[in-house]
């Protein structure tokens, strides 16, 4: 084939693909409205497929029971699935208890999100999280206001706090009709579409009703007294919210607004289209010295996340690989930029619903998972033979801590390496002090420390106790020049440590001490996000 035949058939699987994550707080709806998306593209035939982790509400082994029992808990981790002649690859965003680096992490490796808020509750922490996350790469967010068929705060109000809270310009598609009992459904301010909702019903092409606006006499027929009130909401929408600018939305200052009910399938198939029909397809993608387009014709991916396979006998893993260039067929001889070694890649996998199946070929967008033996690191760069290294694949700081005690001091040496090896997985970081001989690991999320006792337990055979230590957040350090370094250094020496990668970070011992080492050190870059080497 020649190359403008293959840059073309590269472009057009391109423009057939969506890469997207979708972020909440716990119980807003992600596992119900995954589901849905998933039956909407055929993915999965019932109801009650797609299990939320929150089912484990168990005590940390039983947690690791149920990784063991899954084999490796990747069925969850990237949901592939079609729609509209479409390929989307639904990355999942680990929650509740699970919480962790990793959930950051997987927003590095989509080109968009879905938002999902629970108007009951409005906007909650761990969405406020992630959309920071989101803005720092101004990645474009569809919101889905969930929950409708109950009573919750008023539209504007949950409109007004997402723009407050989460400082981003909203512009609503549809506009709800009522809510909780009186809910009758939405109407989509663009194309002037009634969409009716009758509960427990999937909403179907009988249900949506075209009109001629809002001043159409027939919205009284089918909404009653309600029409009015829609009519006076829309007007005011006009005075007072924005209209949606694709440009906008795709720079992520400004995200289109959905009603519905997840759970009542109402408002999910708009969502989608939206996703196909706005949301970017794989987007350029920046390295250390050139930026990258999906549609050159040599293949360039790099790692965002390692799961361990939890059977001790072998240590594999399983590398996510995100696909940024190119056209990757199996079997394909690959470079391994940090290792500077080149790899076959026999036994890709592709992540479907439920399954995993091997892969013959993968585009950009596409997740493939790689079998490996601790050699891959987070971070990693593959290409078929040019020297490049992906950024935007940090290592984010933690914000809990605890210092390490061994049960049984001489297997010192074992629990060295397998601290190191769990932190170059990304499970758990690892801090040393400049000065002393402790170990303190960081993590985002409490469970990474459950996780990490159970693994060194089992997979390193030394047990160990993690025990509460007073520091509060952590930042990686840049001087200006050496004298500022060795003043600094010399004045914060108890707050210093370093990283496995011997990057050196200062660990507060409280919001207060930050905020004061912030203002001293005018002349310091204190870092939230490390790139991995
Ligand atoms: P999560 O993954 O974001 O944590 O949320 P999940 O989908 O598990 O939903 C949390 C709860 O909210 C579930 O109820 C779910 O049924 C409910 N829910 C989701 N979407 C809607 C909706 O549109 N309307 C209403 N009324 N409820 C919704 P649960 O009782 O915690 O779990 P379950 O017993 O129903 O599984």
């Amino acid at each position: 084939m020649s190359d403008i035949l293959k840059t073309k058939r590269i472009q057009s699987e391109i423009s057939r693909r969506r890469t997207f994550a979708i972020i909440s707080h716990p119980d807003a709806g992600k596992t119900t409205l995954t589901e849905k998306l998933l039956l909407f593209g055929g993915a999965i035939k019932m109801a009650g497929a797609v299990k939320s982790r929150k089912t484990s509400k168990h005590a940390t082994s039983d947690w690791m029971a149920i990784e063991q029992e899954r084999g490796i808990s990747v069925t969850s981790s990237v949901m592939r699935f079609s729609y509209r002649d479409t390929e989307i690859n639904l990355l999942d965003t680990p929650g509740h208890k699970d919480f962790s680096e990793d959930t950051y992490r997987v927003l590095s490796a989509v080109d968009s999100v879905i938002m999902v808020i629970d108007h009951v509750k409005g906007v909650e922490t761990q969405t406020k999280r992630l959309m920071e996350i989101c803005r720092m790469r101004n990645t474009p967010i569809l919101t889905f206001i969930n929950k409708l068929d109950r009573e919750g705060m008023p539209p504007f109000s949950v409109l007004s706090e997402i723009e407050d809270l989460l400082q981003i310009e909203c512009a609503p598609m549809t506009w709800p009709i009522g809510m909780g009992k009186d809910f009758r459904g939405t109407y989509n301010i663009y194309r002037k579409e009634l969409c009716l909702f009758s509960p427990g019903k999937i909403c179907s092409e009988d249900d949506v009703f075209s009109t001629f606006g809002l001043s159409d006499p027939a919205l009284e027929s089918l909404l009653g007294s309600q029409a009015e009130g829609l009519r006076e909401d829309v007007a005011l929408l006009e005075g007072a919210a924005s209209p949606f600018i694709l440009s906008d939305y795709l720079k992520g200052s400004q995200t289109p607004v959905f009603f519905g009910s997840a759970l009542n399938n109402f408002g999910v198939k708009e969502l989608l289209d939206a996703l196909v029909d706005i949301a970017p397809a794989p987007l350029v993608r920046p390295t250390t010295t050139r930026s990258v387009s999906p549609d050159e014709l040599t293949f360039s991916g790099f790692i965002f996340k390692i799961q361990a396979n939890m059977d001790p006998a072998h240590r594999d893993r399983l590398a996510f690989l995100r696909v940024c260039s190119g056209h990757f067929t199996r079997g394909m001889k690959v470079r391994h930029h940090r290792q500077q070694k080149n790899i076959t890649i026999a036994n890709p996998i592709l992540f479907m619903a439920q399954d995993r199946t091997l892969v013959e070929e993968a585009w950009p967008g596409d997740i493939i998972g790689i079998h490996n033996h601790g050699t891959i690191k987070i971070g990693d760069t593959f290409t078929e033979g040019e020297l490049l290294k992906f950024t935007g694949i940090p290592s984010f700081a933690p914000e809990l801590f605890r210092r390490v005690r061994l049960k049984e001091p001489f297997k010192a040496k074992q629990m060295q390496k397998g601290l190191h090896q769990l932190a170059e997985e990304g499970a758990v970081q690892l801090f040393r002090p400049v000065q002393g001989n402790e170990y303190i690991l960081g993590a985002v999320g409490e469970l990474q420390f459950d996780v990490t006792i159970e693994r060194l337990a089992r997979e390193y055979n030394v047990e160990i106790f993690c025990d509460h230590v007073d520091y509060v957040s952590a930042r990686w350090l840049h001087f200006d020049s050496e004298k500022t370094k060795k003043e600094f250094e010399s004045d914060n020496s108890r707050y210093l440590f370093t990283d496995t990668e011997n990057k050196l970070a200062y660990l507060a011992s409280s919001d207060w001490n930050l905020k004061c080492i912030l203002e001293k050190w005018k002349n310091v870059r204190f870092m939230t996000e490390r790139e991995y080497e």
